[in-house]
This record gives structure tokens, sequence and C-alpha cells, in this order.
């Protein structure tokens, strides 16, 4: 472990982002299909599950920061809408027929697998999830928790992609790595 990792597993934020992921998103960390998303590579350096993690991380700091300004926000719908939002890309090889499908489509299988893995998910979630790639694709969020997780994937995406052991472009380890040592997959 480098020392920056055991930093930001120490720091108070990652902290809360831990235990905010916890407490409203325990069913889908926990499914087999979140275990199956370290299985699939994602931005070349990383996976799915880390992807969708390094996502939450970054949508919840910018709602502790928002809300410290005075914002009222819906943490619940934030990360359930983050750690679900790219779930539907899992088994992407065999749902889609190439990379355009994919960037069409697969928001909306998300949304079909948070329904399956979140029951009494509410609409605004579901829309987070099916506006996550605005402006890449038409459908434009409706809230503003949604314009936070179309940023945050954004933010996540670039970071991953700088992300690489061996080059000295970026070595420290993404908050998705962090995270998964601390919420104990
Ligand atoms: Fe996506
Ligand atoms: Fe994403």
């Amino acid at each position: 472990m480098t020392k920056y990792f055991a930093r930001q597993q120490n720091s108070e934020v990652n902290r809360r982002i831990a235990c905010d992921i916890e407490l409203y998103g325990a069913d889908i960390i926990h499914s087999e299909l979140f275990r199956q998303g370290y299985l699939q590579k994602h931005h070349t350096n990383t996976t799915v599950a880390e992807h969708t993690l390094n996502v939450t991380a970054a949508a919840l700091r910018m709602c502790y920061r928002l809300e410290k300004m005075g914002m009222k926000l819906d943490l619940r719908a934030v990360t359930v809408g983050a750690l679900c939002h790219d779930l539907g890309i899992i088994g992407r090889y065999e749902k889609f027929s190439g990379s355009r499908e994919t960037l069409r489509l697969h928001p909306l299988a998300s949304v079909r697998v948070a329904d399956t893995l979140v029951p009494d998910i509410d609409h605004k979630t579901e829309d987070i999830i099916r506006c996550h790639m605005w402006p890449l694709n038409g459908w434009m969020p409706s809230s503003a928790e949604g314009y936070i997780i179309t940023l945050a994937d954004k933010y996540g995406s670039v970071r991953e992609l700088l992300y690489h052991p061996g080059l000295p472009l970026l070595k420290r380890e993404t908050v998705g790595m962090v995270m998964t040592a601390m919420i104990a997959i």
C-alpha cells in the first residue's frame, strides 16, 4: 500500500463517502452484479465497479460542498444514481452490437438494473441514470442531482484515463480503488 493510499483511507471526507455508500447503496455494492463489475475493464486502466465508485465519490464530494453553500440535495438519489449509472454496461459485448449502440443504450440498461437492485427506486433517480451521458446523447437531466452526476462522470472518466501505475502521468490510485478497500465489498 502506498502512503497516498493509506492517507486517502484515513481522510475524513472519504470516511463520510464510505458511510453514505453503505447507508444508501448497500443493496447495490453487495450484489453479485456489482462484483462482476470488477471483472470488466472500463476506460483502459480501471473497471466498471471502480469507475462507479469514482463517480459516486466525486458526486458526493460536490454535494457536500454545495450543501455547505446552502443547497439542499438528495444524497440517496445521488448515491444510488451514481452507483447504478453504468451497471447496464456489464456484459456489453453480448448486449450491444458496437460502441455506438453501447453509448446510446447502456443508460437504459442501467435503469433496468437499478429497478432490479433497488425495487423502491424513485422516478428522479431513474431519470438521473437515464440522463447521465448528457450532452453526449439526447436525454437532458431534470434535477440538480442529475447535472452533478453528469459532471462527476466526465471528471471520473478523465481521472481514470490519466491513471497508469507504470507511467509518470498520474500514478496515484483513484478514489474508487480506495473505496473498494474501505467498504469491504
Ligand atoms: Fe455511462
Ligand atoms: Fe460512467
